[in-house]
C-alpha cells in the first residue's frame, strides 16, 4: 500500500514548558522531535534575569543529552531595568518575555497585577526589538477569559506598534479576528485546542488529562482555529504548551492544568493536516512562520513523519516521574520514521 509522508525541516514548538530536576530529565528528550522551543519561564521560582536564564538553559542542554535542539529561553515578565533587559539580550539563547497576569494558571503567582505598571519595560523592550508574549486571560468567567482580555491585546498593539506581541494558545474565534486587526499581533495555538471542545474535557466523565489554561472552548472556535491553522495563516504558528504534571497531580482533587504533548505533537498534526488535504501547508505551522516573523535559524533537523500507527503509552516514567500524556493508550494513525541515528 502506498504510504504517505511528510518531511519537515526543523520544526519548532512555540510554546513549551519543560520543568526542571527530575521532571526536565524526563520530558526533555521526550520533547525532542522539534529542532527547538521557546521555552517557558514558569519555574518555582520564575526564570527573571540573565543568569538564572542561562543557567536553566544548561540544564536543558544537559538534559537533551546530546540531542541537537534549539533553546529560546524567555524572562518572565517583571518591571525590567534597560541594562537587565540588555545583559538578557546578550545571551544567544535569550528570545522575549513572557508576561502572564497574577495568579492566572500555574506559577503564575508573581505574575502582572497591574497592567498599567507594564508601560516602562514594554517601551524599553520596544525600543530595544524583545518579543513580548502574553498569556492573555482575565479573571472573570472561565469561557469568557480570553475574550475579557482581548481589549487589552488591541491596546498594546495600538501603544506599542513596533513591539512584536504573541497572543499564546489562543482558544476562540475572537481573537483570530483579532490577530487581523495588527500586524504587530501573531499567536500561537495548540494541537488540543485544535483538537478538543470543553465537552471533551467535562461532558462526559472528567478528562484530568485534558484539563488545562486555557479552557478548551467550544465547537465553533475549535473548528475556526482549526480552519485557520490549515489555511497557513502566516502569523499564527505552533505552540504545544505541552505542560507535563506528575500523575498524581493530575488524578486528584484540585487538578492540575495542563496537557501533556510533546512526545506525541508532531505525528498527530501531521495526521490532522493530512486528513483535511493541507499536508503542505504544516511546514510553515511549525516552523516557518516562525523563523519568518523572528528571524530564527534553528539548528537543521530535518523529521520524516509516516501514515504507519504509533502506539501512545499509558505514562511515561524515568528518575521517579510518571507522566499521562494526551492520547495515553490510544494508536495514532501518523508517527515518526526513525533515523539512522536513533
Ligand atoms: C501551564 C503549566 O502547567 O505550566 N498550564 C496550562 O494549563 N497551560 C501554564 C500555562 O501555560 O498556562
Ligand atoms: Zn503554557
Amino acid at each position: 500500500m502506498p504510504r504517505m509522508e511528510i518531511t519537515l525541516d526543523s520544526p519548532l514548538d512555540m510554546h513549551l514548558h519543560l520543568r526542571d530536576g527530575d521532571m526536565l530529565r524526563l520530558v526533555a528528550p521526550l520533547s525532542a522531535d522539534f529542532a527547538g522551543a521557546v521555552i517557558m519561564p514558569n519555574l518555582v521560582p520564575p526564570v527573571t534575569g540573565a543568569a538564572a536564564l542561562q543557567a536553566y538553559s544548561e540544564r536543558i542542554d544537559t538534559a537533551m543529552g546530546g540531542i541537537p535542539f534549539t533553546r529560546l529561553m524567555t524572562l518572565f515578565f517583571k518591571s525590567y531595568s534597560a541594562a537587565e533587559l540588555e545583559s538578557a539580550r546578550a545571551l544567544p539563547e535569550f528570545f522575549g518575555i513572557k508576561l502572564y497576569p497574577a495568579g492566572i494558571t500555574t506559577n503564575s503567582e508573581g505574575g502582572l497585577a497591574d497592567m498599567a505598571a507594564a508601560a516602562p519595560t514594554l517601551h524599553l523592550m520596544e525600543d530595544m526589538g524583545i518579543p513580548l508574549l502574553v498569556h492573555g486571560e482575565s479573571h472573570g468567567f472561565v469561557m469568557d477569559r480570553e475574550a475579557e482580555f482581548l481589549p487589552i491585546y488591541r491596546r498594546l498593539a495600538q501603544r506599542f506598534p513596533k513591539l512584536r506581541i504573541c497572543m499564546e494558545h489562543i482558544t476562540t474565534t475572537a481573537a483570530l479576528h483579532l490577530l487581523e486587526e495588527h500586524e504587530n499581533l501573531c499567536a500561537t495555538v495548540t494541537l488540543q485546542h485544535l483538537l478538543i471542545t470543553l465537552d471533551d474535557v467535562v461532558g462526559g466523565s472528567m478528562q484530568p488529562h485534558l484539563f488545562c489554561k486555557p479552557i478548551a472552548k467550544r465547537e465553533e472556535d475549535r473548528a475556526a482555529l482549526l480552519r485557520a491553522a490549515l489555511s497557513g495563516h502566516p502569523r499564527l504558528m505552533f505552540g504545544s504548551d505541552s505542560a507535563p504534571h506528575p500523575q498524581h497531580k493530575k488524578e486528584c482533587c484540585g487538578c492540575a492544568a495542563g496537557v501533556f504533548t510533546a512526545p506525541l505533537a508532531l505525528p498527530r498534526l501531521a495526521a490532522l493536516f493530512a486528513e483535511h488535504g493541507a499536508a503542505d501547508k504544516l511546514q510553515d505551522f511549525v516552523s516557518g512562520n516562525a523563523c519568518r516573523l523572528y528571524h530564527l535559524h534553528p539548528v537543521p533537523r530535518r523529521i520524516t513523519l509516516r501514515d504507519t500507527p504509533m502506539r501512545i503509552p499509558a505514562a511515561y516514567r524515568s528518575y521517579g516521574q510518571r507522566v499521562v500524556p494526551m492520547h495515553a493508550g490510544e494508536t495514532l494513525s501518523w508517527s515518526i520514521v526513525p533515523t539512522a541515528a536513533g
